[in-house]
């Protein structure tokens, strides 16, 4: 069967990461979590004090940032490194998540990560999520799936995630910053998260994981 380029797109904490684990691992696949990518240069901006409205500090930054992904047995998954140091942990907390999308919506950031992550689906047998991976990383993608879910759903899931990670934050912190993160995504003018015209939708509402896993493997044997 020929290897494709599966796009998962969608809202944060509908389960874009975990289902595109899943499925990448059922087809011996590659799993890219692009929304890593972009925590890593956060944490590396909040590190060294780049300010997102200094251009030339951005620039500065972006030649000396190497974002790669180390296997972790213990997990199953893949941790992300970030100039040789594990910041797999780093990256999830609160204090990333508040600052991450003002720093992913600056078009030079942009410009470096989709290069980047154009090289590594190059060979296909690759399984990418993220905002705009089937309209500007792989619009040529064989399949694109568009996640959404309520957005009560989003914030227990996430508030459950972070628990899981130690981090006990009220609900409604959690509600303000996926309404934060989902608007400066869906407005900057550099790959806004927008649905392709031609993804198939999944509303992860009320799926189990197995279910959501099964829908996005279906439809890759329709167009393998
Ligand atoms: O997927 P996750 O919620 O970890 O992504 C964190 C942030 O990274 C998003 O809120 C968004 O600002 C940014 N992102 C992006 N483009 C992607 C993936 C993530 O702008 N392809």
């Amino acid at each position: 069967m020929s290897k494709i380029i599966v796009a998962l797109d969608g809202f944060s904490s509908c389960g874009k990461s975990t289902t595109a684990k899943r499925v990448a691992a059922t087809l011996h696949y590659a799993f890219i979590d692009t929304g890593a990518m972009y925590r890593a240069v956060a944490l590396y901006f909040h590190r060294h004090a780049v300010e997102v409205s200094d251009a030339e500090a951005v620039e500065y930054a972006l030649k000396h940032i190497e974002i790669t992904f180390a296997f972790n047995v213990g997990r199953q998954a893949s941790d992300t490194i970030l100039n040789g140091e594990n910041v797999e942990q780093e990256i999830r907390k609160m204090f990333i998540s508040e600052i991450v999308s003002q720093v992913a919506a600056i078009p030079a950031v942009r410009h470096a990560m989709v290069a980047q992550q154009q090289k590594m689906g190059e060979k296909k047998g690759i399984v990418m999520d993220g905002r705009d991976i089937g309209t500007v990383v792989f619009p040529q993608a064989e399949l694109k799936i568009f996640m959404t879910a309520q957005p009560n759903i989003r914030a227990q899931r996430r508030k459950l995630e972070l628990l899981q990670k130690g981090e006990d934050l009220p609900l409604e912190e959690i509600v303000e910053n996926l309404r934060m993160r989902d608007e400066i995504d869906s407005n900057r003018t550099e790959g806004p998260l927008k649905r392709a015209d031609d993804a198939i939708d999944l509303d992860t509402s009320f799926r189990s994981m197995d279910e959501q896993v099964n829908f996005v493997l279906d439809h890759v044997r329709r167009v393998q």
